[in-house]
């Protein structure tokens, strides 16, 4: 399928709203293509906090949206699909978490960036997996550390900092659905490729891995690692993307079943209209936001 016809027509019809197009590293290639900046999590906020357009086209799933609006209120964020909400964040919910602070008092809160912002309004900081495990260090020692929502991420973090943190059980179905066994077959599959995983995985999946890195560190492992290929532990859009950013050396997907149902809803049809009418638009209460934006701001400011 050409895309470049639409793709043509979204960057055209951005310039004149003056928007900018953010999409995360799991979309649908062709939506990549057509974004100005493509990243993770901790990168498109960055960007959205950074941004002059007075306009964000904001290419993910809804906590990313949110996270643009709490950080950016002056502008308008745009979310193509409002149907794209993160499973896993929505394993947390401020009734739970604020029960969970209440058998734990003096406890620091550390939330994953996949979270509602009324959970993040809870929460003392909030964190990418690209800079967990600096955000955890930076907590006061003398005090016990809460992590929501993903166990995963957080028993890799616990085992990387040496902290000991009070886990939420929540997961990525997605990443939950890479099994030891995918590792072994592609590994006889490849022998001569590196694994490199996403801290999202199950610990049986992250222990087999060469690297277990966010998908920013998947970028730079690969391009800095001597290896000339790689098998994925991700979402299926990493692919693109590392073949985009490190051309020169090849990628396999672990396993063809590594998909994001809801990151692959926004489609360049969606996104043209959306920008055309100039929504949906993604707005938080201002109370809620000025609750959770000092622990997104800390979040943008730790780590690379
Ligand atoms: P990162 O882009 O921060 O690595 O996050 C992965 C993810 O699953 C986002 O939902
Ligand atoms: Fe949420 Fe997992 Fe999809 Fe990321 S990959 S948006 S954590 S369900």
């Amino acid at each position: 399928m050409d895309y470049s016809a639409m793709q043509d027509e979204l960057r055209a019809l951005a310039r004149a709203k003056d928007a900018v197009v953010l999409a995360h590293n799991y979309q649908r290639a062709e939506v990549q293509d057509a974004a100005d900046f493509v990243g993770d999590s901790l990168g498109l906020s960055r960007q959205a906090a950074a941004s002059e357009a007075s306009v964000i086209l904001f290419c993910g799933v809804d906590f990313m949206a949110e996270t643009a609006a709490i950080l950016a209120p002056e502008k308008t964020v745009i979310f193509p699909e409002p149907r794209a909400h993160c499973p896993m964040a929505a394993m947390v919910d401020a009734e739970g978490l604020a029960a969970l602070k209440a058998e734990h008092p003096g406890a620091v809160v550390v939330s994953y960036v996949n979270t509602s912002a009324a959970v993040k309004a809870l929460s003392d900081v909030c964190c990418t997996s690209a800079n967990a495990a600096e955000v955890i260090l930076a907590m006061p020692a003398d005090r016990p550390v809460i992590f929501t929502p993903d166990c995963n991420l957080g028993a890799w973090v616990s085992q990387k900092t040496g902290r000991e943190l009070i886990l939420w059980q929540g997961y990525c179905p997605t990443h939950d659905l890479i099994q030891p066994e995918d590792i072994l077959e592609a590994r006889d599959a490849h022998p001569e490729a590196k694994v490199v995983v996403h801290p999202e995985c199950r610990p049986d999946v992250t222990v087999l891995a060469d690297a277990v890195e966010s998908t920013s560190g998947m970028i730079r492992f690969c391009r800095e690692d001597d290896a000339l290929e790689f098998i994925i532990g991700t979402e299926e859009g990493m692919i693109h993307r590392l073949s985009t950013d490190v051309p020169s050396k090849r990628f396999h997907l672990v396993s063809q079943a590594v998909v994001c149902p809801t990151m692959k809803m926004t489609t360049l049809r969606k996104a043209i209209e959306a920008l055309r009418n100039g929504g949906p638009v993604v707005s938080v209460p201002e109370e809620t936001r000025a609750k959770a934006l000092a622990a997104v701001q800390r979040m943008v400011e730790i780590g690379r």
